[in-house]
């Protein structure tokens, strides 16, 4: 039956209807005509099905799954086909467990390191977040069942997330922030694409027409189901007409009713009603048509391991790895104990099983001991427990010291206001550094500073490993893995060394992404400003030598690219051959080069392989906003090859004798020509081109003022200390999560979620009571009063 028939037996109730969820995780059915519901379920490292109290931010309990390792990590193995097979393992348990579409992957970009959910994504880069996450999306909807692509787009803070503006340029728009969606749109097909909270440009993502329907189904033909972000809905009317299929979840009747009217008003038409209703229909007619198979956790246990085999990067190693037979190992941290393996909110998966490095270890025969060195729930140091660490250093011929950040530094939610590391972590790193050779090994979500690295003998970056991965980190530390992972994202020597920081504000609503297409590496290179750490890094126990590349043209814009790989160390093992292709010398600013290939190969010592990569249009093309179109200047291109973004091996040119296409004058910015200066707000102005919606301290309040807003209010008061008060009730509930360290985050909430909130505690608002709340912050009291008394 298609979806004609359906739409043609329902009333306008029931259409309206359909334009939201049935609860939690559910969209709407119908029984009269059998219509079955979808289940959703987040994602995105995992499944987390909720059986009893539900909600989207981590807090009550899920059933038990298996924890991939998060993003961050993930992207670090550059490879596609890893990725894929994680997938197709996540979509297994969500078979097992009907539930139809799991809610990730999140292919927002990296813009600054402070986003307290740079966890969940994967890189800095466009085309690397792009092709993995289209391996994921691929991998779990081979099993029949979908996946949500989140969140579109330019949801890269947290502050203030659910009203934030984010003000972006067309360039930046089209060469950054969009890309991974395209491709994985384009190449995957995600059953539902989920709309972002923020505002994009002065609208919100979930009705911004440009985005939802101009760009998204006109341009990229997508025909799936748009969903809102959980509570992400400002103007359902408005959103049905962008575009925005099915707003999740269900909160109260407020918004059918007002489908309904608008209908009966002609406001809204019965056509653009219909598109939505019939993608939630497709939605729930692909779901549950899949039979239950056997779900081997164990199998899924060791995937996961693999993964973080595959994935760790090595980045020191004074020689002092792979750890020598014999040596007497100590082991300090209690991360070791009790690790730090993925990250805070929505994402939140109940592992089936937890491995950890402490019970990997001891069963070292040169295990020597343990020392927890510092408390896990709190920065401060703890003299004793520091006295102890150096005791077992002074014993030991190596130290493996586990590191990182802990829940409360990172999360959905909230930013980072800086990259420092727990004060204690890096006291006792220090400390124990005088005494003992230590290998530290770094739990963390996100980029750190890491004052030590002189002190300290080697480094691994395990980022979030999931519930499994202490095995593969003990044979990566003996010798039995060899490291392969690369850094998908730039370590800095400081926060301020990266682009968005001047103006990556966490207290204003409007953040300027003036630094546009210098985000990342394009930054670094184009401004000259040297990394801790570059895009594309990592060790290896192996040398690899590059040789023999060749370009070959195909067609028009489409070439091959080959060249040979061969490893010429002692340890069999895998190098990530990266490809970048050069800007050429153009009127228009660009990055001074781009990452356009990967491939991961394996290489027994003394062998070579040859690696193939192939290039199109879109490989050399920058975004012109004349033509609305991607164009390829003419000039000479370098295309480049190499083990990291700054360690370029084998170059090579390729030159277009291309036509001429009129260049907008903005795209010659001296300012981002040059990007010697932060970008003052002139030459942002003159990029962004129309005028920049302010912050202003408005007296005037609406649905989208937060609860900070009004807090000069009687009643906002109240409000504001109650649901501060929850929010560190619930915090105190979950694992690990120190309420006193986590910064509140209630002051960002937006007066139209309230109903969402309360409904999540358990209590029911009226749904009315919003507009009272906004008419009193208005002083319109009696309206405010009435509207407060409205059933
Ligand atoms: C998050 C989404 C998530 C949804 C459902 C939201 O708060 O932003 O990523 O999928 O909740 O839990």
């Amino acid at each position: 039956m298609n979806t004609e028939y359906y739409l043609r037996q329902m009333s306008l109730e029931e259409k309206a209807k359909f334009c939201q969820g049935k609860d939690t995780w559910r969209t709407m059915d119908l029984e009269r005509l059998g219509l079955k519901f979808c289940l959703m379920s987040d994602g995105p490292h995992g499944l987390r099905k909720q059986e009893g109290a539900s909600d989207h931010l981590g807090i009550n309990k899920s059933v038990e799954a298996t924890c991939f390792p998060a993003a961050c990590l993930t992207a670090c193995s550059f490879d596609e086909d890893l990725i894929y097979e994680m997938g197709q393992a996540l979509g297994k348990e969500c078979v097992h467990a009907d539930v139809s579409v799991l809610l990730g992957p999140g292919v927002n970009i990296k813009r600054s390191p402070l986003c307290g959910r740079n966890f969940e994504y994967f890189s800095e880069d466009p085309y690397l977040t792009g092709k993995l996450a289209a391996s994921y999306i691929k991998g779990v909807q081979s099993n029949g069942v979908g996946t949500s692509l989140k969140h579109f787009a330019a949801n890269n803070r947290e502050y203030y997330r659910m009203i934030a503006d984010s003000l972006v340029d067309e360039r930046a728009l089209r060469e950054i922030y969009l890309p991974a969606f395209e491709i994985c749109v384009k190449e995957a097909k995600p059953w539902t694409v989920m709309s972002a909270y923020n505002k994009l440009n002065g609208l919100y993502a979930s009705e911004n027409k440009r985005l939802l329907t101009d760009i998204l189904k006109d341009e990229w033909g997508y025909d799936g189901c748009v969903v809102t972000d959980w509570g992400g809905v400002n103007n359902r009317v408005l959103g049905i007409k962008a575009g925005c299929h099915l707003e999740m979840p269900y909160i109260d009747e407020r918004n059918t009713k007002k489908i309904i009217s608008d209908v009966k008003t002609n406001k809204l038409s019965m056509e653009d009603l219909d598109r939505a209703v019939s993608k939630v229909i497709e939605l729930n007619l692909k779901s549950f048509n899949v039979s239950k198979g056997d779900l081997n956790k164990d199998k899924h246990h060791e995937l996961a391991n693999r993964i973080v085999g595959e994935s760790a990067v090595l980045l020191k190693n004074d020689g002092l790895l792979p750890i020598k037979e014999g040596m007497k190992i100590g082991l300090i941290g209690s991360f070791a104990e009790k690790p730090r393996y993925q990250g805070a909110g929505s994402s939140l998966v109940n592992p089936y099983r937890l491995d950890t490095i402490k019970s990997v270890l001891e069963k070292d025969k040169n295990f020597i001991g343990y020392a927890e060195g510092y408390e896990r729930y709190t920065s401060d140091v703890n003299p004793k427990l520091v006295d102890q660490a150096v005791e077992l250093s002074k014993k030991s011929d190596v130290i493996i010291l586990v590191a990182g950040l802990t829940e409360s530094y990172e999360s959905e939610g909230y930013d980072r206001e800086d990259l420092c590391l727990p004060k204690n972590h890096n006291h006792l790193i220090k400390e124990v550094s005088k005494y003992a050779d230590v290998i530290v090994i770094l739990q963390n979500g996100s980029v750190v500073d890491i004052p030590w690295l002189s002190d300290v003998k080697g480094l691994l970056e395990v980022y979030l490993q999931g519930q499994a991965g202490s095995k593969a980190v003990y044979d990566i530390l003996k010798g039995k893995i060899n490291p392969s992972g690369k850094l998908a994202e730039t370590f800095p020597y400081k926060l301020e060394d990266n682009p968005s920081f001047p103006y990556y504000s966490s207290y204003e609503k409007s953040c300027e992404y003036r630094e546009s297409i210098y985000v990342g590496y394009r930054y670094y290179d184009k401004a000259n400003v040297k990394p801790l750490f570059p895009f594309g890094y990592g060790l290896s126990y192996s040398e690899f030598e590059y040789s023999n590349l060749m370009i070959t043209a195909l067609d028009d814009y489409d070439f091959e690219v080959s060249l040979q790989v061969k490893n010429i160390g002692d340890y069999p093992g895998k190098e990530v051959v990266q490809l970048y292709v050069h800007s050429n010398d153009s009127k228009v600013f660009k990055e001074v080069k781009s990452l356009k290939g990967f491939k991961k190969v394996h290489l027994e010592p003394g062998h070579t392989k040859e690696v193939r990569f192939t290039l199109n249009k879109r490989s050399f093309a920058y975004y012109n906003t004349i033509i609305k179109d991607w164009h390829v200047d003419g000039g000479r291109y370098k295309v480049a090859i190499g083990a990291s973004s700054r360690d370029l091996r084998l170059s090579d040119y390729i030159t277009f004798e291309n036509d001429h296409v009129n260049v907008d004058q903005k795209d010659s910015l001296a300012a981002y020509n040059e990007m010697k200066e932060p970008i003052d707000e002139k030459s942002f102005l003159e990029l962004y081109g129309k005028p920049l919606s302010k912050d202003v301290q408005s007296n005037v309040f609406d649905l989208s003022s937060s609860l900070h807003d009004i807090r000069h209010t009687f009643l906002g008061k109240k409000i504001l200390s109650h649901a501060d008060r929850r929010e560190k009730s619930c915090s105190i509930t979950l694992d690990g999560i120190d309420s006193d360290q986590k910064p509140s985050t209630v002051g960002q909430t937006p007066i139209k979620v309230l109903p969402m909130f309360s409904k999540m505690s358990g209590k029911k608002l009226s749904p009315y009571f919003i507009d009272g709340l906004v008419s009193i912050s208005n002083k319109r009291y009696l309206k405010g009063i009435y509207y407060m008394l409205k059933r």
